[in-house]
């Protein structure tokens, strides 16, 4: 499964340049189970890193699913589940090359998109669609940067209004917060739902 992707974020975590890993949990998250926006289902964690929110929603009661590409993020994660008494499935894979067993309720999008470069985000949109059952819901970070390149890139609103195109998810209006991160950079949140 090596391949340049694999080896470049595996050193990010090797050398600790995990400058996207905020150590705990998003703040979003708790909005989003507090308002009973996303109840115990089966959920997927793509790009998941060291997952903070598959502990957290694991321990809720959640069918979590966590896959990401970086033999260390995965270790880290299971090691993190077993030292929690906590069960996910962590699947260390290219999620491009990846068919789940049956489709997801939710989906968790955090810091993944804006990890790929552009030319990828109509193959992971599509991605995105395929795991998610008719009516799942889409829990979205959107990365703001305002720089060119990357990783992390841009999520420009107009770019996202035309990569989730509504013919294919509806957007819903109800709560639009945006996260701070460090170094400028803040996050877009929004709840979309797969047609
Ligand atoms: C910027 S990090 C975000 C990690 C986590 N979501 C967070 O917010 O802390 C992007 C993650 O996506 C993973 N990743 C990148 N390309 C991937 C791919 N093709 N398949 C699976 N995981 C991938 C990386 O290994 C990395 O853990």
């Amino acid at each position: 499964m090596t391949n340049s992707s694999t080896i470049e974020w595996e050193q990010f975590y090797q050398s600790g340049k995990t400058g996207w890993d905020r150590g705990d949990i998003s703040p979003n998250l708790n909005y989003w189970l507090e308002n009973q926006q996303l109840q115990p289902c089966r959920i997927l964690i793509p790009g998941c890193g060291n997952g903070y929110e598959v502990l957290h929603l694991a321990a809720k009661g959640f069918d979590v699913v966590a896959i990401d590409i970086a033999p260390t993020a995965v270790d880290n994660l299971n090691n993190a589940l077993a030292d929690h008494k906590l069960n996910a499935e962590v699947i260390l894979a290219d999620f491009f090359k990846w068919n789940p067993e049956k489709p997801f309720d939710a989906l968790y999008e955090q810091t993944s998109l804006c990890a790929l470069s552009p030319e990828r985000w109509q193959a992971y949109e599509q991605c995105l669609f395929s795991w998610l059952k008719p009516n799942g819901k889409l829990l979205a970070q959107f990365m703001q940067t305002d720089v060119e390149g990357g990783p992390p890139y841009h999520c420009e609103m107009g770019d996202m209004t035309d990569l989730f195109d509504a013919a294919r998810w509806q957007w819903s209006d109800e709560h639009h917060t945006k996260i701070v991160h460090s170094g400028g950079k803040s996050e877009r949140v929004y709840r979309l739902t797969r047609v």
